[in-house]
């Protein structure tokens, strides 16, 4: 049994291998990591404390996906909802659908019961003023709501890059990923993410599109991406990764030729993505374009988790 996280999720796996130590399955394990991270608000790329859209919301997405069933769930833009993975595994186990967003994923989350709070911490809250006050001319917080465009003030999305700090917590890439393979051999994946900073209102990543931001199936293997999702979504990197290994490729083989179909658009935002995988004997590896990546991992055997580089690719 294994647990594999990005390196934000060191908050929440030794909470999901105590999971797979209880005997609990995979898909309990990487539920629970993720919602140990979705609690911390100093993460603010997820969860309580996750950084706002430009209207000042803080917005949801996240995925859940059993690799032995190959059931998944998944929210988009949710508010209020702190632990977005949850809901997404109550959208794959309580629901006919498999992907819930807004104001649906809000109703549904009130039918079974979850609470709703206000997920915008002074922090962020802070982080977004200062965002609208330091343009030229400065925006009025207070004001956005009313305001006829909100395009100009998001921008294309290479350009708002230009000023972003790779290594920083409001860069357009954070997100936590979870994937974990439990004693009986079953494999799942986890996702959850606030989204991308500042975003045009109603922007979904590649976190809750099963087969980009995660997938995991029991016979191959399982992935899942953090990064700029507007070139996750466009090469489906997860489902990718897990198709190349059907192929007989291995896990090394099948990293690199997903991260290269990222590389092959030609797209700046590639280089903001990072893509961990879990094999079904228990292989992890790491492969990113951005410099000075990491996950973490915690084996059955180990008493503490441990860090890894990723490989890094260049564009
Ligand atoms: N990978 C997270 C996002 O693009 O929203």
């Amino acid at each position: 049994m294994i647990v594999v996280s990005t390196a934000n999720g060191t908050a929440g796996i030794r909470e999901a291998m105590a999971v797979l130590r209880d005997g609990g399955s995979a898909l309990d394990a990487v539920e629970a990591g993720t919602r140990r991270v979705e609690l911390n608000a100093r993460d603010h790329t997820v969860g309580l404390g996750g950084l706002p859209n430009i209207l000042g919301e803080v917005r949801l997405d996240a995925s859940i996906m059993d690799g032995h069933t190959l059931r998944a769930g998944a929210v988009g833009s949710v508010r209020g909802i702190l632990h977005a993975v949850t809901l997404a595994r109550r959208v794959m186990e309580q629901s006919p659908h498999v992907l819930l967003v807004a104001d649906g994923a809000e109703r549904f989350a009130r039918e079974i019961g979850m609470a709703e709070q206000d997920l915008l911490t002074e922090q962020a809250a802070a982080r977004w003023r200062e965002r609208l006050a330091n343009r030229q001319p400065p925006v009025d917080p207070d004001g956005i709501a009313g305001r006829d465009r909100l395009l100009e003030l998001v921008g294309d999305a290479r350009d708002s890059m230009r000023g972003w700090d790779p290594a920083g917590t409001d860069a357009p890439h954070g997100t936590v990923n979870f994937l974990a393979l439990d004693g009986g051999g079953n494999l799942a994946s986890a996702v959850s993410t606030s989204g991308y900073p500042w975003g045009y209102p109603g922007r979904l990543g590649d976190s809750p599109i099963i087969g980009a931001g995660g997938y995991a199936d029991n016979r191959w293997g399982a992935a899942a991406s953090t990064g700029t999702g507007e070139v996750v979504l466009r090469t489906l990197t997860t489902r990718s990764v897990v198709l190349y290994l059907r192929t007989g490729m291995t896990l090394d083989q099948a990293m690199r030729a997903a991260l290269s179909d990222l590389g092959a658009l030609n797209d700046p935002l590639a280089g903001h993505v990072a893509v961990i995988a879990l094999t079904p004997s228990g292989r992890h590896a790491g492969y990113a374009y951005r410099s000075g990546e990491h996950y973490v991992y915690l084996d059955g055997a180990m008493a503490e988790p441990e860090i890894a580089a990723m490989v890094q690719m260049r564009l």
